[in-house]
């Protein structure tokens, strides 16, 4: 048995009061979780104590809630690693802290409101299979092996985490969001839809569709159930790249440009993203479309506070041509991982860690591969 503090953020909306911290004293294994621990305090200290929970077993997606800052399960975390990561950084003493989910309007202490947040948007999708024709007589016969792309997708249980930790959606409320999106892409895969290609253009053309992801990998994080909503999002762009659906955000266009510049240098040379999203291939014949130019002169407010901002840190990177070349063989090195990739039809999200201008420490130097 081991003492833990928690660290609660509550709200009693029936008090009139704003919102505030409460520490509780628990005792209990370190392998038990951290909703355990709630409950324990609820129990023994404070009746008023809210939390949403039904399972305890990861199973009903109750419990989602944040714990030292990441959104995930209560009952999937076992309160002595939650001790562990409160400490990491200064050896002990602190507590764990636990806040309602984030992007949704709380209703009391740990309990959100999911209707207006998540459902509303899972909805928005059309949650549902849209077969034409006739329906057989008994059940839809599948093949096993054309189900095998959508059950990752199928494994979500609706707990609402990758909302919470949606960095999209803190900035734009009406994104349609990771959970959603996710669950779009179980039934754009699934076989027995007759309705992919009319999904595909309204979550392309929607301005808060998928390409207002920012690719940040949050809710990788959050999933406990490894939904990763992320690349059932990149999966849905790829189908609708496939289909040749423009959209608003030039979103596809933004992708490709991504991908031929990292080939050709291997790390992103700013000074060419934009002309390469609205205006591919510029530099070498002057054709850019009235949209291109349109879209290039509007986003001009946008470069312009990225440099005052301080992401577009030093004027040079803005100039195209002395984009700094990878050392040795490594830019050979990304054209084999383009050329392994597109032969195989394999997925790759690749982090490479360190920045050029900074003296990698010798663990830094790694690329993380996950296919
Ligand atoms: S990867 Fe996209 S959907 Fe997932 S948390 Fe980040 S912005 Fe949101
Ligand atoms: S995708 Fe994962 S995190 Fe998001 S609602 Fe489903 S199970 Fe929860
Ligand atoms: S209580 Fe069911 S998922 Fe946590």
């Amino acid at each position: 048995m081991a003492e833990y503090t928690l660290k609660v953020r509550r709200y009693q909306p029936e008090s009139g009061d704003g919102p505030y911290w409460e520490e509780f004293g628990v005792d209990l294994e370190p392998s038990l979780s951290v909703l355990d621990g709630l409950l324990q305090a609820k129990d023994r200290d404070d009746g008023s104590l809210s939390v949403r929970c039904s399972c305890r077993a990861a199973i009903c997606g109750s419990c989602g809630m944040k714990i030292n800052g990441q959104s995930g399960l209560g009952c999937k975390t076992q309160i002595g690693h939650a001790h562990e990561a409160a400490n990491r950084r200064n050896g002990g003493g602190e507590p764990i802290v636990i806040e309602p989910m984030g992007n949704m309007p709380v209703i009391k202490d740990l309990i959100t409101d999911m209707e207006s947040t998540h459902w509303k948007k899972i909805r928005r999708v059309t949650p549902w299979l849209l077969p034409h024709g006739e329906p057989p007589e008994r059940e839809y016969v599948v093949e096993p092996e054309s189900m095998i792309d959508i059950t990752q997708s199928m494994a979500c249980i609706q707990c609402g985490a990758c909302v919470s930790s949606c960095l999209s959606m803190e900035a734009d409320p009406d994104f349609i969001g990771p959970a959603a999106l996710a669950k779009a892409y179980r039934f754009v895969g699934d076989p027995r839809d007759a309705e992919s290609k009319e999904r595909l253009h309204d979550l392309a053309e929607d301005p808060h569709g998928i390409y207002d992801c920012t690719h940040c990998f949050s809710c990788i994080d959050a999933c406990p159930k490894g939904v990763a909503p992320m690349d059932q999002i990149m999966r849905l762009r790829r189908k609708a790249g496939e289909e040749g659906i423009e959209d608003p955000n030039s979103g596809h266009d933004h992708e490709l440009a991504f991908v031929k510049i990292i080939e050709k240098k291997g790390t992103l040379d700013e000074s060419l993203l934009l002309q390469e999203s609205f205006a591919p291939g510029l530099k070498g014949k002057l054709k850019p479309t009235k949209r291109a130019i349109k879209e290039m002169l509007g986003s001009l407010p946008t470069a312009i506070r990225g440099l005052r901002s301080g992401k577009m840190r030093s004027l040079p990177k803005l100039i195209p041509g002395i984009h700094p070349k990878l050392p040795d063989g490594a830019q050979d090195d990304v054209k084999a991982i383009y050329k392994h990739a597109e032969e195989h039809r394999e997925e790759f999200n690749i982090y490479i860690q360190g920045e050029e201008d900074v003296e990698p420490e010798p663990d830094e130097t790694e690329t993380e591969e996950k296919v």
